[in-house]
């Protein structure tokens, strides 16, 4: 593992070089799925595959349910780059690290990324199961001093102060909602609450994040939800329910990763039919329309 905080602009442009070496295709779509949800990879078409490791400057994922592997190929008709395995802050890697597939991908010529990820419920009315539209998110790692934009600003990338009011595209959050009620799928509303994790939250901390106003919360996706609408990407966010938070000490009840998995499996049917039909449907990318990026 290495310790780099800063990461030079050159180890991003040598690892989008070494990815572009070894496929023809030119992804505009970026995947980014959650623990247990990697099976979708399996439904995209003429796949170019790349093992991290054989990528310059590429952190590798250790997390059991996420392998390591960079697939581009077609899923319905639009070129994706996807993540089969993501990588997390609580592996001991530096936010830079976390986030430097994105700026990767920024440099092949995605212009939306698409993240998803297994979360517990904070919401009471929300079930095991359930998919949420991230609609906004609380970086409790970032606004404490975490923020993977931190450290010198690389302006070929974005501005130095980024304004993230709309961070998750409200188009395109209408768009899975069309999407979600032509398929007859329950897609909630919420707000994604991130943590370092690796550890599960206490039944005090449940109760606190509540009170902050998490629907969700779950150890990944808001550091890449900055650093790609930083660069001028669009960004659509989507939590899988996978367990319900446990609020109380006095209770049997508990999470676990194996039960994350087991979860994020059954919901993979549903995920897929989702982000199916938002690929087919999305509306093309207007560079207009973003608040920061390196032309903003
Ligand atoms: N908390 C944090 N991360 C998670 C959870 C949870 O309950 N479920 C899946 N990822």
């Amino acid at each position: 593992m290495q310790d780099d905080h800063v990461i030079p602009e050159a180890h991003y442009r040598e690892a989008a070089d070494y990815i572009r070496s070894h496929t023809r295709q030119q992804p505009t779509i970026g995947l980014v799925l959650g623990s247990g949800l990697g099976p979708l990879i399996e439904a995209i078409e003429a796949p170019d595959v790349i093992d991290y490791a054989d990528i310059p400057h590429w952190p590798h994922s250790t997390v059991q349910g996420h392998a390591g592997r960079l697939v581009i190929g077609q899923l319905e008709g639009r070129t994706v780059v996807a993540m089969q395995g993501r990588i997390h802050f609580y592996e001991g890697y530096t936010m830079a690290q976390v986030t430097l597939p994105v700026r990767v991908m920024k440099l092949l010529g995605v212009d939306t990324v698409i993240l998803t990820n297994a979360a517990g419920g904070l919401n009471p009315a929300f079930s095991t199961g359930d998919i949420m539209l991230i609609n906004d998110h609380i970086n409790l790692p970032g606004i404490t001093g975490t923020n993977p934009l931190i450290g010198p600003n690389l302006e070929s990338f974005g501005p130095r102060f980024s304004i993230h009011t709309r961070m998750y595209n409200p188009a395109l959050g209408k768009l899975a909602h069309r999407v979600a009620g032509a398929n007859n799928l329950t897609l909630r509303d919420g707000i994604y609450v991130s943590l370092s994790g690796p550890t599960f939250e206490t039944p005090a901390e449940v109760r606190m994040l509540r009170l902050l106003g998490g629907d969700s919360v779950g150890m990944s996706t808001a550091p890449e939800a900055l650093v790609a609408y930083h660069t001028g990407m669009r960004v659509l966010g989507l939590s899988t329910i996978t367990n319900m938070s446990i609020d109380s000490t006095e209770t049997q009840e508990k999470v676990s990763h194996e039960d994350v998995l087991r979860l994020g499996r059954q919901i993979v049917p549903n995920l897929t039919l989702l982000l199916r039909g938002i690929l087919r449907d999305m509306p093309p990318f207007d560079p207009e329309e973003m608040e920061n990026g390196p032309h903003a």
